[in-house]
């Protein structure tokens, strides 16, 4: 991580919620930007939920990336407690195949959004946490457009696409 402290909080309401959060820590680290991953269960651990949200920004942590499954509500309590961006990341569950998740997270009453993402989209929640992070960070945001450009590149370059379109 170096000298800088991590500026975006990755939380999961379980161990179990890791292997897609990873995907977003490894996405934050390919563009240079510090995260920490950290289990917080809005229902197991509520003091720790509202600590850890409470201290955050205190703390350095400038966007919160919140994963959880079934009757979601971690990112919403998280929300609750602090002013810095959050962001939903519904983990997909065996029974109702993460739709739970998702309108747990999106369904956020009036006054205190979650950004969510799409089920199991951890990378997205780390890319629009760089987004929001490259308005003040002109060397981030230069990297996120060559994010951008790689993208691109491996479609338009694909050897799939030599053929004539007309
Ligand atoms: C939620 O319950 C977690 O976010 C996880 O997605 C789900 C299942 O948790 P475990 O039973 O695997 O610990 O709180």
């Amino acid at each position: 991580m170096g000298e800088r402290g991590p500026v975006v909080g990755i939380v999961g309401g379980s161990r179990s919620d890791f292997p897609i959060l990873e995907k977003a820590m490894a996405l934050l680290e390919m563009l240079e930007v510090p995260s920490e991953l950290r289990v917080i269960s809005a229902h197991r651990s509520p003091d720790l939920a509202l600590r850890y949200a409470e201290t955050a920004a205190g703390r350095g942590i400038r966007v919160v990336i919140a994963g959880a499954g079934g009757a979601a509500h971690l990112a919403g309590v998280i929300a609750a407690k602090t002013t810095l961006p959050v962001i939903g990341v519904p983990i997909p569950t065996p029974h109702l195949g993460g739709l739970d998740s998702l309108l747990s997270i999106v369904q956020m009453p009036r006054g205190i959004p979650v950004a969510t993402v799409a089920i199991g989209n951890a990378e997205n929640a780390a890319i629009l946490a760089i987004e929001i992070l490259a308005l003040s960070d002109p060397a981030l945001a230069t990297r996120l457009v060559r994010y951008r450009e790689e993208q691109t590149r491996m479609i338009v370059e694909d050897p799939s696409n030599e053929a004539p379109l007309d």
